[in-house]
């Protein structure tokens, strides 16, 4: 039922009949508007904007079936059911009616009871016309949305698939890399001591160009190692990012993984930040593989902590709670949160807003990942107060 009066025009050249439908109607709860030409029912109709027509047959200079025509025609009007008055002998006139789109007709003289149980079910029809249109359009926007997250979905399996060959690629080269760099780190002391011991023999030029190399190699080697390292973290990252059925799943308690977190990034955190947690009093256990777990905890709390690095009085809050057949973790912090267009963007891999170096931006798509094949759900919401809010939910383990 709509919260307001349904509007009814009513159009009939006999004042007498218009009188007594508007007094009936009008005392239904109706709002009525009474027109005797049907010219100026056109002119008015759309300005009322009718919920329902009720149309004398037989009008001078044009029909009441010209008249619903003429209504049909406008776009508004053209879902409003239309009603007639007609008296018994009008069959023609009657079938004719319902080809210009009018849904039912009542006999004169009218019996009220019976006009007012008509008038209702067509207004109930319409509603129920224009709800299912309603929900169509909704339908299709839930649609149009689901496809294009399934693509989403798709593009997302085939860079899982173009991450693990690339990561497989990589990992190779680098090994040897990795192993010639740490067997030059090993023979440096040794060359270095022998330059050195013949160093006297050389040309001032010379010497000073040995000296250089003898200050510079051990930054050369170092720096070589750590890109190195940093290869092989991203590398480790895809991996995992990309390897959905090596979890090793046993029975875990969210909270000990918290706990672990939290040392984990003891030294990242440092002690500027206040850390309030809440785990629930009762052990929340799930089924699950208790490293990957304590990995997901430990880069929101590391991405926490890098959003709170210009923030005054910077706090994180981690907790646990068992809700119903639920084990919902949340890490909070009142840090510098992130301009809310790019929110959807956080789970994409390599997606980072942070200087090269410091970010990877596969945090998060691993953490998503990882929380998937535990059969749970990650999101991520921006604090009105400042600062973001990231809940996990697992299914908690029942025996
Ligand atoms: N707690 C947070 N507060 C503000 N921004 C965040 C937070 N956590 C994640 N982000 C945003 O999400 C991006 C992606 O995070 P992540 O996948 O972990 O990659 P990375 O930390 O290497 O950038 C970050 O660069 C940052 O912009
Ligand atoms: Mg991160």
């Amino acid at each position: 039922m709509a919260d307001r009066a349904h509007r009814i025009l009513i159009v009939d050249d006999n004042r007498i009949t218009l009188r007594l439908l508007e007094r009936f109607l009008s005392f239904q709860g109706y709002s009525c508007r009474c027109v005797n030409h049907p010219h100026v029912a056109l002119q008015e109709a759309p300005s009322f904007a009718p919920d329902l027509m009720l149309l004398d047959l037989i009008m001078p200079d044009m029909t009441g079936i010209e008249l619903c025509r003429a209504i049909k025609a406008d776009a508004c009007l053209a879902d409003k059911p239309v009603m007639f008055l007609t008296t018994a002998d009008e069959t023609a006139e009657k079938i004719e009616a319902f080809d210009a789109g009018a849904v039912d007709y009542v006999s004169k003289p009218v019996n009220f009871r019976e006009l007012g149980v008509r008038i209702r079910t067509h207004l109930d029809l319409a509603e129920a016309r224009e709800k299912l249109r309603r929900y169509a359009v909704e339908m299709e926007a839930l649609a149009a949305e689901r496809a294009s997250q399934l693509v989403h979905a798709d593009r997302l399996a085939s860079l899982g698939i173009m991450a693990a060959g690339l990561a497989h690629e990589i990992k190779n080269p680098l090994t040897f890399i990795s192993g010639n760099v740490q067997s030059l780190r090993r023979f440096w002391p040794l060359i270095a001591a022998m330059v050195d011991r013949v160093r006297g023999g050389l040309s001032g030029e010379e010497e000073r160009k040995a000296r250089f190399i003898l200050k510079e190699v051990p930054n050369v080697l170092e720096g070589m190692m750590s890109g190195v390292v940093r290869i092989e973290t991203i590398v480790d990252g895809l991996r995992t990012f990309s390897r959905k059925d090596d979890t090793h799943h046993v029975l875990l308690d969210v909270n000990a993984a918290i706990d672990a977190a939290l040392v984990l990034c003891t030294g990242t955190l440092g002690s500027q930040v206040a850390i309030g947690v809440s785990k629930s009093s009762r052990p929340v256990l799930t089924l699950g593989d208790a490293q990957k777990i304590e990995q997901v905890l430990a880069n929101l709390l590391v991405n926490s902590a890098h959003a709170l690095a210009d923030t005054p009085d910077p706090h994180i809050w981690i907790g646990s709670e068992l809700i119903g057949t639920t084990v919902r973790i949340t890490v909070t912090d009142n840090g510098s949160g992130m301009p809310v267009e790019l929110l959807d963007k956080i789970w994409t891999p390599f997606f980072t807003t942070k200087e090269p170096g410091k970010g990877t931006g596969l945090g998060l798509s691993i953490s998503r990942s990882i929380i998937e094949d535990h059969r749970g759900t990650i999101g991520a919401e921006l604090r009105p107060e400042g600062g973001m809010r990231f809940e996990i939910r697992l299914p908690a383990y029942s025996n």
